[in-house]
């Protein structure tokens, strides 16, 4: 069986990796439609060697589609994935538009791949940080049990889209020069204030929320309770994020202190759960200076983990160092991989019981 296949927010900086990722899959695709706002219609890109004419999205552009590939925002994916599943098209969005909504999985395939089988046509990608510390955190809580998880993120710009690492880069040569520096995007697009991201550090990404968390951290939270557990506010394991954007292009860092179940747990024990898992690369070993780096992450499918040492006044409390390309395993590669397994396990169709909106 071959499919037929539109990416949703093909010109953007995930949508993008979405064509490549795609263009590498095991996927059999009959065809591909690549889909944006009317800004980019007529414009080409390319699929395996093949110019493609960008379109404007509309409902009917789903017709005929058997597979979606979404990141164009969540209003977007709000508007038109219901209107795709209602042609027949299974869609899997990288937006946060239905993560949190009891009709539609929220999958990280190393994690809960088993939970695609009761999909309603529409699948979420979660947030890019949550996807890297779920992948490092969960071969440890299989062997040893996870009760707590206080994490710290160092996100990178392209987070924010395409836009907001022009802004970075702009900004950067605007400050070395000594020109003025105008921020238009950062830290949030939709926020009231913008401020200079170059050579600097911003503990806001998303809004915020009344209980004074930004959204992205209300993200980390509730999204790993509900892959880690079905239930977005699972008890079980407790979690608290403070997420930082700072001036990096490319590779979300991640310093993740948690406490495991199992208090005779050792640093070589979880280093070794960690260097079997998959989609997981260890590369922790100080003698020789040796770690994960954002810039080194670029382009990889895999989520680096380091720096694995136990908190030395805690028995059963580690630390570790997170790092993954927030653009393909946060976003593209997961979303990809995603339909892998709808594909592989027959699942590229909707049900009768399919998602309403
Ligand atoms: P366009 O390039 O035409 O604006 P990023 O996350 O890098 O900011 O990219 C956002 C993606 O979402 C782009 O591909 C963008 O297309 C697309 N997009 C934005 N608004 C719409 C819309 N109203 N309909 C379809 N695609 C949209």
């Amino acid at each position: 069986e071959e499919f037929n296949v539109a990416i949703l927010g093909a010109t953007g900086a995930v949508g993008t990796r979405l064509i490549s990722q795609l263009e590498q899959s095991t996927i059999p695709v009959k065809s591909v439609k690549f889909l944006a706002s009317a800004r980019s219609a007529g414009k080409v890109l390319k699929f395996k060697g093949e110019d493609v004419t960008i379109e404007e999205a509309k409902p009917e552009s789903f017709d005929g589609v058997d597979l979606v590939l979404a990141s164009a925002g969540g209003s977007v994916s709000k508007k038109f994935l219901p209107e795709a599943v209602k042609r027949g098209a299974v869609c899997v969005d990288n937006t946060s538009a239905f993560r949190m909504d009891p009709q539609v999985p929220l999958i990280v395939p190393e994690v809960n791949a088993k939970e695609l089988v009761n999909h309603k046509g529409i699948i979420a990608n979660p947030n890019c940080s949550t996807i890297q510390m779920v992948v490092a955190l969960e071969p440890i809580r299989q062997q040893f049990g996870l009760k707590q998880v206080i994490v710290s993120t160092y996100q990178a710009v392209s987070g924010a889209g395409q836009s907001a690492l022009n802004e970075l880069m702009e900004e950067s040569e605007q400050y070395i020069k000594g020109e003025e520096i105008n921020p238009q995007i950062l830290p949030t697009k939709g926020d009231n204030k913008h401020y200079q991201m170059a050579f600097n550090l911003l503990p806001q990404i998303d809004v915020f929320e009344d209980d004074g968390y930004t959204h992205e951290e209300w993200k980390m939270i509730h999204e790993t309770k509900k892959i880690m557990l079905n239930d977005m506010d699972a008890k079980d394991i407790k979690v608290t994020a403070t997420c930082v954007r700072v001036p990096v292009r490319i590779g979300h860092g991640e310093t993740v202190y948690f406490e495991v179940e199992d208090k005779s747990a050792t640093a070589k024990q979880i280093q070794d759960a960690l260097s079997n898992a998959a989609g997981v690369v260890l590369q922790d070993d100080p003698s020789q200076q040796l770690y994960p780096q954002s810039i080194n992450s670029e382009g990889s499918r895999d989520t680096f983990v380091g720096r694995v040492r136990p908190d030395l006044e805690n028995e059963g409390n580690f630390n570790m160092w997170v790092v993954s390309d927030n653009l393909l395993k946060g976003a593209a590669w997961n979303t990809v991989q995603i339909a892998e397994e709808l594909v592989k396990n027959n699942l590229v169709r909707v049900p009768e019981n399919a998602y309403e909106a």
